[in-house]
């Protein structure tokens, strides 16, 4: 069965599965997220198309959550719609996009779609994030971007201060627009922003699909200086604006940020502690980084012999627990790992744990 069908299953059977198959949050919410959507659905606000540049204090507040003043945004159904548009923007047929693999591969979908084409480079190796050596070896004449995801899906590493550093150099040196994919920013207390060093062609794509958990809401936004995001902004192609509801759970996310994040990040520690538990339990099982600075990480499975589509579905069907094959996000290495991802409750995270080398040793047979 292939993981198109998965997913069908996966939301036939909703309430009893353990999501950790797209990095979503299925943890309690702070409540003044619930009653900002209760509040705007009760006054019907849904009945109107909502202020374009987005409902007053949002924007505001998404600038202050990444402590940027001068900058412009869109928000977009979701961070990968703005990437859309950037990517329309940016690129025309033969220019090439230096990224990664593995990486969230829409994203390589969107470049293809301008006719352009992605240099992928392989960082399922040491130190499993692009170097600045890396990124400089895969840019050509025709590179006229770069695409960082940090921290990276479905890695879970992270750049430190000077690794960002180097790729805002490398970008800057051949003049490239630098892509820098926040989306698990939150998951990282060390992150650091490209804008802090190439400031003047970086265009930031915001989530608030993963920590806040907002992911059905369908909303994020695409960031960057103001003559950058002209450009930007001839493809948008939402002139009526984000679904007002998502828009008052987005900002009163923001507004609470203080007191949920740190919950959450707890949560995420403990659970990948469990995770690694049970795979410490099985021969040939491996996590590559570890511990992860997202709310996801890799099990490489490669030394098992069991395939991870088989693993998946096993998974599923068997334990009701959903993760993803590696397939999904690597066209290099999929058939190498599994991604789990644990901003679920600790009992979801215990599931996995209790049915992982089960499966795998049946699988194994
Ligand atoms: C790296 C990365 N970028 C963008 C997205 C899209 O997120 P959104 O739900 O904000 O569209 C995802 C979703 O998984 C992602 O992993």
């Amino acid at each position: 069965m292939a993981s198109i069908d998965n997913f069908e299953f996966a939301h036939q059977h909703r309430a009893e599965v353990a999501w950790m198959s797209q990095n979503t949050n299925t943890l309690p919410m702070h409540p003044a997220v619930l009653e900002a959507i209760r509040k705007s659905f009760e006054s019907r606000e849904f009945n109107n198309y909502p202020f374009k540049r987005g409902i007053f204090g949002l924007p505001e507040a998404i600038l202050d959550d990444l402590k940027l003043e001068d900058f412009d945004l869109v928000l977009t159904n979701g961070g990968i719609e703005g990437e859309y548009a950037a990517t329309r923007a940016l690129l025309r047929p033969g220019d090439e996009v230096v990224s990664t693999d593995p990486a969230f591969l829409p994203i390589h979908a969107e470049i293809e779609m301008c006719g352009a084409k992605v240099k992928a480079v392989d960082i399922y190796r040491k130190p499993y994030v692009l170097t600045a050596e890396w990124a400089n070896e895969a840019v050509t004449p025709a590179t006229k971007a770069m695409v960082l995801i940090d921290p990276d899906n479905p890695l879970g590493s992270a750049c430190t201060r000077s690794q960002v550093k180097g790729l805002a150099e490398v970008a800057r040196d051949h003049d490239l627009v630098l892509v820098d994919d926040i989306t698990y920013r939150d998951f990282n207390p060390d992150h650091v922003l490209a804008t802090d060093f190439y400031p003047e062609k970086t265009l930031l794509s915001y989530s608030f699909s993963k920590a806040p958990g907002l992911a059905g809401m369908r909303i994020g936004a695409i960031l960057g200086p103001t003559d950058l995001m002209k450009d930007v902004k001839k493809y948008d192609t939402n002139p009526l604006g984000v679904n007002v509801l998502a828009q008052h759970a987005a900002l009163a996310a923001l507004q609470t940020k203080k007191e949920w994040l740190p919950g959450i990040r707890k949560t995420c520690e403990a659970n990948q502690r469990t995770i690694k538990g049970a795979v410490d339990k099985v021969d040939g099982a491996t996590l590559p980084v570890y511990p992860s600075k997202a709310n996801m990480f890799v099990i490489d499975v490669s030394a098992t012999g069991v395939n991870p589509e088989a693993l998946e579905e096993r998974l599923l069907h068997d334990h009701l627990v959903h993760g993803r094959a590696g397939s999904y996000l690597s066209k290099l290495n999929g058939s190498k790992f599994f991604r789990v991802s644990y901003t679920v409750p600790e009992r979801d995270a215990k599931r996995f744990a209790a049915a992982f080398p089960e499966t795998l040793a049946k699988l194994r047979k």
